[in-house]
């Protein structure tokens, strides 16, 4: 993307086999503004079959117009500010318990420690943390990632189909299973009703149409993996590229520790206090900026569309670029280096600063995503010493459905505190 940018500006087509064909690519914050306005009318989202047989036809990635409006409408608000706000302690809890799971002086993976953390979270957050189908749901979906991420997943489908074998037959597999213990849940959580619970399934549940209608069953079962497959990979790239830069800044490192004292109570951390610290926030708008996890955004014009001079005719599919948008020097200046401080001074507009995309396709993780970024960061900085190893310098690599650093980020635990007393060292 850079040397396409280098070479013809700020649009230009790619011609990608693994995004389906030819992409029209565009950094521009106007044209991205353009993009992200487009009604339901004008745009839709690139279908892939694969979609609605792995997440259900009622999933956000399959539906379409008014149906994607109204699922919109009812899956938000279970993951907005108010109820984020009221899961904090419970992330707090999570990266604690994950952080005593971690071994002591001996080399590990940061990314296989985040994605176990972040399944985790993530299966709790949507069911709760006592729903016999935490564990089930977490193995299937690890059994599904697995398949997906077998070479021969390149194999086409339809010789897959036909043998009956090979990582595709897999992934399905492990896909039904999925759905179909979030259905279980689903039945039981309405025939057994549980008081006012923090998890997803609970506020879904709760969630009314203007019609007054409540989501189906499909409906919340396809949500509930959806959201899964949508938030897990992605929350635990951001933590591993979070942690990569962080840890590899010793001076950045101490003014985080340092900032961490205004959020502290009685010894403890105050989740509610750490996720409003200017520094931090920053940290993780300035990851997510010079590691976005998706390089793009895709749509297809149902409509033709004049960009930046150019006639698009209907079909064609246009993709704003996160990737490039995020490295203008006009807007970001010295864009290679890892700088939160800039944010201090910056204000990005949403079509400058776009690491969860717009409009009306835009993230619904994107309030869950940082809080969870900022509580994890805090909760490590601050119960334990955490050192990378020495390795070869990072790349930027594919990995499952988002993009990661090359190499799992080796790193050892030096120590850890415990609760009780955070001087005691063991
Ligand atoms: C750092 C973590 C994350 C990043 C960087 C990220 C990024 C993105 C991006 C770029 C899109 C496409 C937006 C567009 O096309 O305009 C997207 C879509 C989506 N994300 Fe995330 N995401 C993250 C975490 C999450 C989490 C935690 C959840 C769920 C709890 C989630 C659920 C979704 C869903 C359901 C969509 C599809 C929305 C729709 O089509 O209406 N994401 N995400």
């Amino acid at each position: 993307m850079t040397r396409c940018a280098e070479r013809f500006g700020e649009i230009f087509t790619l011609d990608l086999p693994t995004m389906g064909g030819k992409v029209v690519m565009t950094s521009n914050p106007d044209a991205i503004q353009q993009i992200f306005a487009a009604s339901y009318e004008d745009v839709a989202q690139p279908k892939a079959r694969e979609f609605a047989t792995l997440l259900g036809a009622t999933s956000l990635f399959v539906v379409e117009g008014s149906a994607h409006a109204r699922l919109r409408r009812l899956v938000m608000p279970s993951l907005g500010p108010e109820s984020v706000q009221r899961t904090l302690a419970e992330i707090q809890r999570q990266v604690e318990e994950a952080i005593d799971s971690w071994p002591l002086r001996v080399p590990f993976l940061l990314q296989e420690a985040m994605q176990a953390l972040t399944l985790r979270s993530t299966v709790e957050g949507l069911l709760g943390r006592h729903s016999p189908r935490t564990e089930p749901l977490a193995r299937a979906y690890s059994v599904a990632s697995q398949a997906f991420a077998s070479p021969l997943i390149l194999i086409p489908i339809e010789l897959q189909e036909r043998l009956g074998f090979g990582p595709w037959t897999r992934l399905v597999r492990a896909a039904e299973t999925a759905r179909e213990l979030a259905g279980d849940e689903v039945r039981e959580r309405r025939a057994h009703p549980t008081e006012d619970g923090t998890d997803v399934l609970s506020r879904l549940l709760k969630a009314r149409d203007p019609e007054g209608l409540p989501m189906t069953d499909g409906e919340l079962s396809d949500t509930l993996v959806t959201l899964l497959v949508a938030g897990h990979d992605t929350t635990a790239n951001a933590l591993t590229w979070m942690f990569s830069c962080v840890l590899r800044d010793p001076s950045l490192h101490l003014q985080l520790k340092e900032e961490l004292e205004q959020a502290r109570e009685g010894g403890r951390l105050v989740p509610e206090k750490v996720v409003s610290l200017p520094l931090l926030d920053a940290t993780v708008k300035e990851v997510l900026r010079l590691h976005p996890i998706f390089p793009a955004a895709r749509r297809t014009l149902l409509k033709s569309m004049r960009l930046l001079g150019y006639e698009l005719p209907a079909g064609t599919h246009v993709a704003p670029s996160i990737y490039l948008a995020h490295r203008r020097a006009e807007v970001f200046p010295e864009p290679t280096r890892f700088l939160p401080s800039r944010f201090f001074q910056a204000r990005p507009t949403a079509f400058e600063l776009l690491p969860f995309g717009g409009g009306m396709r835009r993230c619904v993780g994107g309030i869950a995503a940082p809080v969870q970024m900022k509580l994890t960061l805090a909760t490590v900085l601050d119960r334990a010493v955490l050192q990378l190893l020495p390795g070869p310098p990072v790349r930027t690599i594919t990995a499952f459905i988002s993009l990661a650093p090359s190499g799992g980020v080796p790193a050892v635990l030096a120590s850890r505190t415990t609760f009780l007393g955070r001087y005691v060292s063991i």
